[in-house]
């Protein structure tokens, strides 16, 4: 028992791929989990499985009144929001220099004004309440840059240094803000970029020393350590869950 039961766990992203695996193993956990998605069907068949104690919350990350709504739904339904999870993401690997404006804002907007958004969206009342937990997914691709994802590296790198400043200004109020990174993880995001690529899909493989691709069930331990009380002392940090692929 590290301190879940029945903690309400808001995870953006949560109908499908690594969000889905993170809300089954909070719900495992005994945590009350909101499945904020943009999608209402997945979100809903997510929630349908993992059953009693989770509810299926639409969400666009990118809209501020859509955030407050979602979370104020969640609150009222739920109770008090313990952690946010920061999963929902969206990429497009091309070039930089082949790369439209219009994929560069909307890759800004989900992957790092989502997370601020959401961030904003819960801190009044985690701080009222001196306690709370905020996991934000980035991606290796933020810490060491992969080629063909320029935008979302800039994206993913930034919710690291938000994270980073948000874990200084919150210690005082024992909020714990934390960055999770993939790898390269078999999920339908991963499949629709290189799904139709062997090589490459061989290339990443090789690239890790553990071998093999991730799965979403690889992510959702660290992410359930770091909202559970087990980590009441670990702020501001950035792991890697990417099989070795990134050692920093
Ligand atoms: N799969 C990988 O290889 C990999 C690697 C590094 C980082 N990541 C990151 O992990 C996270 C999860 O990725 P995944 O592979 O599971 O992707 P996925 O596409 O399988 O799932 C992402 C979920 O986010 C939701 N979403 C998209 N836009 C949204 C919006 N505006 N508002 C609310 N929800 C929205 C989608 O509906 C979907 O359910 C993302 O932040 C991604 O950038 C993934």
């Amino acid at each position: 028992m590290r301190g879940l039961e029945s903690k309400v766990v808001f995870v953006t992203g949560a109908g499908r791929g690594i969000g889905r695996a993170i809300a089954t193993r909070l719900a495992a956990e005994s945590a009350k989990v909101a499945i904020a998605d943009i999608d209402e069907k997945t979100a809903g068949e997510t929630a349908a499985a993992i059953g009693k104690g989770a509810i299926a919350v639409r969400i666009d990350v990118t809209d501020g009144a859509s955030v407050r709504a979602a979370v104020a739904e969640t609150e009222r339904r739920l109770g008090p929001i313990h952690a946010l999870v920061n999963n929902a993401g969206w990429d497009k690997v091309e070039p930089f220099v082949k790369s439209e404006e219009s994929t560069w804002d909307k890759v800004i907007a989900i992957n790092l004004k989502g997370p601020i958004l959401c961030a904003r969206a819960v801190l009044d009342g985690m701080i009222q309440r001196g306690a709370g937990k905020i996991v934000s997914i980035s991606s290796d691709a933020g810490r060491v840059g992969s080629s063909g994802e320029a935008v979302y590296s800039a994206a993913k790198a930034g919710v690291i240094g938000f994270s980073k400043t948000l874990a200084r200004e919150l210690a005082r109020y024992h909020i714990n803000v934390n960055v999770v990174c993939p790898g390269p993880t078999n999920t339908a995001l991963f499949r629709e970029i290189a799904g139709n690529n062997p090589k490459l899909m061989d290339a990443l493989k090789r690239a890790v020393p553990f071998g093999r691709l991730g799965e979403p069930d690889d992510l959702a331990g660290a992410v359930a350590f770091l909202a559970s009380a087990d980590a009441d002392f670990i702020t501001g940090q950035t792991i890697s869950v990417s099989g070795g692929l990134t050692m920093a």
